[in-house]
């Protein structure tokens, strides 16, 4: 069946939430995906920052087939061995103590709002409200549009759950002003991805760790799009000297297996009881044996190293490009503004090259952390073929 003809089916039988690129992908190998007529593409979006290793990475395919043949599913009514090495593996590279597995970055969310109230509830007279940011993105359930940033994504849903204090987002001292004695936690992404890729002054997390010392509060941040290696630390808080004390992490976790996971340290898992949150699937197998051999892979292979060296590159490139204004981000979450991000997107498309739209005015190059040189050169040329 060809793109068009997929395109018809999509119509009549999926429920319309999505502008879909007329393309149906049905392969993919490494850096490249291959549509329903047979055109190669060169993958910049990743599946949004989340098919990291590349597609069907030889380890994590070997390592999925493996756990398909021993176990798929038991429920968290039992102990998970690959759950419980996940843990261990993220708390030994992480500060973090204690680890909750779910689905998704907006289940991580939740779960890292659910864990701040009970902390709340325990060790702040039962403080409640998180204060995020404007232009955030954390996700789509009815408290993460409440918690977003972006009023098109909240419209249509009101009511919204009520107590997210939305401040400006790189300027730590407007949260003073709106903390009061109800307030548990402020949440944060280190680089906003979805709200185009804005990077926040340098001192910005460090800050915002003060001010939540100062005011015993919790520091959350979303690492949902910046984690697991794609701002060239295993997550971006690292290359802040802050530590959180709560972070959350999804989409590259499993390179495109789906699993969420929300980090927390031993303050905050002190609070946390049996029974306070479950999900059916969180620490399944599956999931958390291919996070694991995501997790080797990247250390291995210094893949990190990769990310900084290529994040260099292409932003020195992209920079040279008289048609991009302005080229912001850190390691391989990069975007370039320009004047119709929408339709660059869509002639890149049609040239092969796959890209990300984000916010209005800007395209997100969000490549394999392993992608070469040559590769990177061949997204440029095009790019700069659609802008010219
Ligand atoms: C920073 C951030 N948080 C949360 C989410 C939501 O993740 P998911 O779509 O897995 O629920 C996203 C997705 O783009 C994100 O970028």
């Amino acid at each position: 069946m060809h793109n068009e003809s997929w395109k018809t089916k999509a119509q009549q039988h999926l429920a319309p939430t999505y502008a879909q690129y007329p393309i149906a992908i049905t392969r993919g190998q490494g850096c490249y995906v291959w549509d329903a007529n047979g055109k190669r593409y060169l993958d910049f979006a990743t599946g949004i920052a989340t098919v990291s290793l590349g597609h069907c990475h030889p380890k994590i395919v070997n390592a999925l087939i493996e756990q398909a043949k021993t176990l798929w599913h038991v429920s968290n009514l039992y102990y998970i061995p690959w759950e419980i090495e996940l843990a261990e593996k993220l708390n030994q590279l992480t500060f973090s103590s204690a680890v909750f597995f779910c689905n998704s970055g907006a289940e991580a969310n939740e779960a890292a709002v659910k864990f701040a109230r009970l902390w709340g509830k325990k060790h702040k007279n039962g403080a409640y409200k998180v204060i995020t940011t404007t232009n955030s993105f954390h996700g789509r359930t009815l408290s993460m549009i409440a918690a977003t940033g972006q009023e098109k994504v909240k419209r249509g849903f009101e009511p919204l759950p009520s107590d997210f204090v939305h401040i400006p987002f790189g300027d730590a001292k407007s949260a003073e002003e709106v903390i009061d004695e109800k307030t548990v936690a402020i949440m944060v992404e280190p680089i906003q991805g979805e709200g185009g890729v804005i990077v926040p002054p340098d001192n910005y997390l460090k800050e915002l760790r003060n001010l939540c010392d100062k005011h015993n509060l919790l520091l959350i941040l979303d690492e949902v799009q910046t984690g697991v290696g794609r701002c060239g630390a295993l997550y971006a808080y690292q290359l802040y000297e802050v530590e959180p004390d709560i972070f959350t992490s999804a989409k590259a976790l499993g390179n495109g297996f789906p699993i969420g996971a929300c980090l927390v340290n031993e303050k905050v898992k002190s609070a946390i009881t049996p029974s306070s949150h479950a999900s059916t699937f969180g620490g399944n197998p599956l999931a958390t044996r291919v996070a694991l051999e995501v997790i080797k892979v990247i250390m291995e292979e210094n893949l990190l190293e990769n990310v900084s060296k290529m994040g260099k590159y292409l932003k020195k490139e992209l920079s040279r490009i008289p048609k991009i204004k302005e080229v912001r981000g850190k390691g391989l979450l990069i975007g370039a503004e320009v004047e119709d991000n929408q339709g660059v997107v869509k002639k890149a498309l049609e040239k092969g090259l796959l890209l990300v739209p984000a916010a209005n005015n800007v395209v997100r190059l969000l490549p394999p952390l392993n992608i070469t040189q040559k590769e990177c050169d061949k997204a440029l040329e095009i790019l700069e073929d659609v802008l010219r």
